[in-house]
């Protein structure tokens, strides 16, 4: 096991009808930025209780956070945080809602001259933060519980990811009855995306951790088993609280404590959604099978334990066609073809982008721009 320091601050406040409860976290002398995305709230009463619990607040409205949020609309909302002399961002929305807050909090106290530098040193620039909290309503990102968020840039077509300590959530309320509402699509996404978080951080090769692979073992077991039953029944409340306590679980920073990590299915993923559009979850599906078939060779112990305990079959390409089986059970596709694009171009146009920024990706640092053309071409 790898030497690790553990520290979650945020505090959740999970259940029903947990909404009530931020406003009484919410500090009330200063002005509180609600900040939220394309108007779903509005439509499942979630605006409603939110601006009942912040009643005695004084509330500044940020409406129209774009899925796979934009850098350029996130500078108008610092903008709007400086103008009102907001004290705190309350996000109420999905992952893109809440990394939209991660980063306005930090651009919000940035001295330096141009905000982009947040996202191009991955966060490590960032010295501190305006304090934020959230209001989940789609399981998937775990943003709910990390210090992470991805941002995209309209002008340059780049898709960035920063990692900090000082954009955790103080508090994050995640409300099961909050997801009833959401699109069957939306449900597949982050199922696809929450495995797959649990995947970057337990598939690479034997640590000396068994904790942490029984943790992660457990959380896509109950994917597995939860993640029919989620999807095709909206209001069952006890599968949608498993699904969300699954995915906040798989990226809440715990099961990746001591252990070797991976994240080239999502870095290449960003790609794919920075040059197609595709959602985050559907470019994961794509690459997760081609990188296996790949790396099969390095991951390969952790493909058997894997395929042995939570498919009870016994060699890797076993494991890989069980995942591959699970994604399209819960109707997500694993190739190119069903967004008619063609891998070979999709290839290259991420192969040159990653050769122009020296991108060697991988838990061995074996995967660089070439391997990962040869990944994708053949999805
Ligand atoms: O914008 P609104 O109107 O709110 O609608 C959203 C959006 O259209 C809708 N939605 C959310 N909750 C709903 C709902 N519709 C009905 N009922 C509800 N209860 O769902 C759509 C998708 O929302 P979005 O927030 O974009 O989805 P998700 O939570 O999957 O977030 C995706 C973003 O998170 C990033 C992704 O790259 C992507 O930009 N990620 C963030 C991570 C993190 N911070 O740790 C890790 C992830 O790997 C991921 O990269
Ligand atoms: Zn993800």
């Amino acid at each position: 096991m790898q030497n690790f320091v553990f520290r979650n601050p945020t505090e959740i406040v999970f259940g029903r009808g947990t909404i009530a409860e931020a406003g009484k976290r919410v500090p009330a002398q200063a002005p509180v930025l609600l900040l939220y995305g394309g108007g779903s709230i509005k439509r499942n009463g979630v605006y409603e209780q939110v601006k009942a619990t912040l009643k005695n607040h004084r509330v500044v409205e940020f409406g129209g956070i774009e899925v796979n949020p934009l850098y350029e609309t996130c500078l108008k909302a610092v903008d709007v945080v400086k103008t009102s002399q907001a004290g705190f961002i309350l996000a109420a929305g999905g992952g893109s809602v809440l990394d939209a807050a991660k980063f306005i909090a930090a651009a919000a106290r940035f001295a330096g001259p141009d905000s982009w530098e947040i996202l191009r040193s991955h966060g490590v620039v960032i010295q501190s933060a305006l304090p934020l909290g959230a209001v989940l309503t789609l399981p998937a990102t775990g943003s709910e519980s990390n210090g992470n968020a991805v941002i995209s840039r309209e002008a340059t077509r780049e898709k960035l990811a920063l990692s900090s300590k000082h954009v955790f959530p103080v508090f994050s309320v995640l409300d099961p009855e909050t997801t009833f509402s959401l699109p069957r699509k939306q449900v597949r996404n982050g199922i696809v995306d929450a495995f797959v978080h649990v995947m970057e951080q337990y598939m690479t090769y034997p640590a000396a951790a068994p904790l942490q692979d029984r943790f992660a073992e457990s959380i896509l077991q109950t994917l597995a088993e939860w993640g029919p039953t989620t999807l095709a029944e909206p209001n069952h409340y006890e599968a949608r609280a498993t699904f969300m306590w699954s995915a906040t679980m798989a990226l809440n920073t715990l099961i990746g404590c001591g252990v070797p990590q991976d994240w080239s299915t999502h870095m290449i993923g960003h790609e794919l959604t920075a040059f197609y559009g595709l959602d985050h979850a559907e470019t994961l599906a794509i690459v997760l099978p081609g990188l296996w078939k790949h790396q099969r060779e390095p991951k390969k112990a952790k493909l058997e334990q894997y395929g042995q305990r939570v498919w009870n079959v016994s060699t890797a390409d076993d494991a890989i066609a069980r995942t591959e089986d699970f994604f399209h059970s819960l109707g997500m596709p694993t190739r190119f073809e069903a967004y008619h694009i063609n891998p070979a171009e999709a290839a290259e146009k991420v192969r040159t982008r990653f050769a122009e920024r020296k991108t060697v990706l991988g838990e061995h640092r074996d995967i660089g721009p070439d391997a990962v053309a040869s990944i994708l071409a053949a999805r």
